[in-house]
């Protein structure tokens, strides 16, 4: 029978694959057979991905116009990206009364403008080649929680940007989904880790009575890069631990 989930022969462009759940999504597409490309947001950060079989492009996801070289030069190397999977983000612990102007810009530019701009980009390098975008958005695009309004707010907005490209786009043969994770052992949850009793009540909520590992996600990420999912768009892939399911 036919390896639905194999990604031979597929090229993949993972954003944020220094480091957490973008450098372990990419090794699953590596494990999967893909050729596995990723950004950092420095040329100092991407320094972590010599030697992983990871070809690395300093590109921050800010800067306008800072994915469309990378993804020129991907697009014409393979004569198709395969996949784009937008997974670069920044996270804040802050009372939104204490927002101040430079967070707001910091998170909306990287989490929501930042992931429009490089689909943009996919899309009208590509013209009609047609692709396939898997965003990273988060559970708290679904649910808030104290100190992270604008981060939920990001969140919620690519959860919804996602049906929306998936839909304009379907006809030009993308499909476009989100995944979801819960809360994750990463460099991202270092604020929760370091208060012991925060760390604990957040186990107590989550149904698998564990924070996530980065691999979790990689599941996901490849079923939804794969042909396996070739009738699957606009959606939103919950990996959580059960976390959103109920009290
Ligand atoms: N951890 C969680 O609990 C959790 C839960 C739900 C959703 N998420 C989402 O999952 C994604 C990855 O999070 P993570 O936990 O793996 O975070 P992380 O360990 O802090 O890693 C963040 C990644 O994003 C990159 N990045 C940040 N700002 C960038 C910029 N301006 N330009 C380019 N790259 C940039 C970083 O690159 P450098 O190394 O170059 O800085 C790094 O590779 C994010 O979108 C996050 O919102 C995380």
């Amino acid at each position: 029978m036919k390896n639905v989930f194999d990604l031979t022969g597929k090229s993949v462009l993972v954003t944020g694959a220094t480091r957490g759940i973008g450098r372990q999504i990419a090794q699953g597409f590596l494990d999967a057979g893909a050729t596995v490309y990723g950004t950092g947001s420095s040329a100092e950060s991407i320094k972590r991905l010599e030697g992983s079989g990871i070809e690395a492009f300093a590109a921050d996801i800010r800067e306008p116009g800072a994915m469309d070289s990378v993804i020129e030069t991907l697009s014409k190397k393979h004569g198709k990206l395969d996949v784009l999977v937008n997974n670069a983000g920044v996270a804040t612990n802050l009372p939104a009364g204490f927002f101040k102007e430079e967070d707001i810009q910091n998170v909306t530019q990287t989490n929501f403008v930042g992931v429009f701009r490089a689909s943009q980009a996919y899309y009208k390098i590509h013209k009609k080649k047609g692709g396939n975008i898997i965003n990273i958005a988060s559970v708290l695009g679904m649910v808030g929680t104290k100190f992270a309004a604008v981060y939920c707010g990001t969140k919620g907005a690519v959860i919804n940007m996602t049906r929306a490209l998936a839909v304009e786009w379907a006809g030009s043969g993308y499909r476009v989904n989100a995944i979801c994770p819960g809360f994750i052992d990463t460099d991202m949850t270092d604020m929760i880790k370091e208060r012991p009793e925060v760390l604990e009540q957040m186990k107590a909520r989550i149904p698998l009575s564990r924070l996530g590992k980065p691999e979790d996600l990689a599941g996901a990420a490849v079923f939804l890069a794969s042909d396996a999912a070739a009738y699957v768009t606009g959606q939103a892939i919950v990996v959580d631990g059960g976390v959103t399911s109920g009290i």
